[in-house]
């Protein structure tokens, strides 16, 4: 059976794997992203690359990259949340490896991983998927194919304008739903309501050793699931922003499926509930049309490296 390696390229991790045909993980790794130095992180993805290479016979690589990607598939044009600026990855990884290479926008391998093997497997024609990380990336499937738009930039769902000069987000505009929904929005609410009223975040604080400040998105689970009512809150709060998102997207797409995914997803009802329910009253023509589910996904962090290497199967 051939292999082919997926690396996904995050704000903290650089994952690799070598997949096989079916969709199947059969060896993989990880490193941290030296997230400031583009040169470092570029070093790091070849040292993923070479190792998962090494004694097999892989076929090509799919990176998976956390910012705006051109039409064809090698340089990250922007990445709002890395140092990326017209990097031509392709060209770099492919030369230093010698196997063909594409790179592809992290949200949207992770997007086809689930529709291929995850949460919307059962979906044959269309999903629509929010990844809720350090950033809010978007995956949209239409027709069986990942929707990739004219310049190839299609499905920056993260940058959709939430909050008229809201919060200041890292692509340069103010009021993204990234900034309402993100890992990093969970973590700034979550550190305000600490502020604000301590003693509602008993659970938080003690886990933060008393610092607002050290308060982290691990722990915001963690405190949430013990039943903290700040750190529920704070995800009550980014489920809401979310909701009327993937409202937004329901009327505009129709998909068969809608899914969520990301670490936060861990969090389970505590996000997914406030997520549906906002999701609910936001629908135009509220109960009286057939509409999208809303499902977590499935394949966990493991989903970019699968969906970025079944990509390169196809390149
Ligand atoms: C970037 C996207 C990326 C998402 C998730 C956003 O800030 O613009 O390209 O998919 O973060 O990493
Ligand atoms: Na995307
Ligand atoms: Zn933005």
């Amino acid at each position: 059976m051939t292999l082919t390696i997926g690396v996904d390229v995050g704000g903290t991790k650089v994952a690799g794997g070598v997949v096989d045909a079916t969709g199947v993980v059969v060896a993989q790794t990880r490193r941290d992203t030296p997230a400031a130095d583009v040169g470092k992180t570029r070093d790091v993805i070849i040292e993923v690359v070479t190792e998962l290479v090494a004694g097999r016979d892989v076929d090509a690589v799919g990176i998976g990259a956390a910012g705006w990607i051109d039409a064809t598939r090698s340089t990250v044009l922007f990445a709002p949340n890395l140092a990326w600026r017209d990097e031509p990855l392709r060209a770099y990884v492919s030369t230093a490896v010698g196997l063909p290479v594409i790179v592809e926008n992290d949200a949207n391998v992770a997007a086809w991983a689930e529709f291929r093997y995850g949460a919307a497997r059962d979906a044959e024609d269309s999903m629509v998927m929010f990844t809720i990380g350090t950033g809010v990336g978007g995956g949209i499937v239409l027709g069986g194919e990942l929707v990739r738009g004219a310049h190839g930039i299609a499905a920056e769902l993260g940058h959709m304008l939430t909050v008229p000069d809201g919060h200041q987000c890292g692509c340069g505009r103010l009021g993204c739903i990234e900034q309402y929904a993100s890992g990093n929005a969970l973590v700034r609410f979550a550190r305000a309501g600490a502020r604000q009223e301590p003693t509602r975040a008993p659970i938080l604080l003690e886990l933060a050793g008393g610092e607002a400040e050290a308060i982290s998105g691990p722990m915001i689970t963690t405190a949430a699931r013990a039943g903290d009512p700040v750190a529920a809150e704070a995800f009550a709060q980014i489920g809401r922003w979310l909701g009327t998102s993937l409202a937004d997207m329901a009327q505009i797409l129709d998909p068969q499926v809608l899914v969520v995914g990301g670490g936060v997803v861990d969090a389970g009802d505590l996000l997914l509930g406030p997520t549906r329910r906002s999701y609910a009253d936001a629908l135009a023509a509220r109960g009286r049309l057939p509409v999208a589910e809303i499902l977590p996904a499935e394949l966990g962090n493991t989903a970019g490296v699968i969906g970025a290497a079944d990509l390169a199967r196809r390149l």
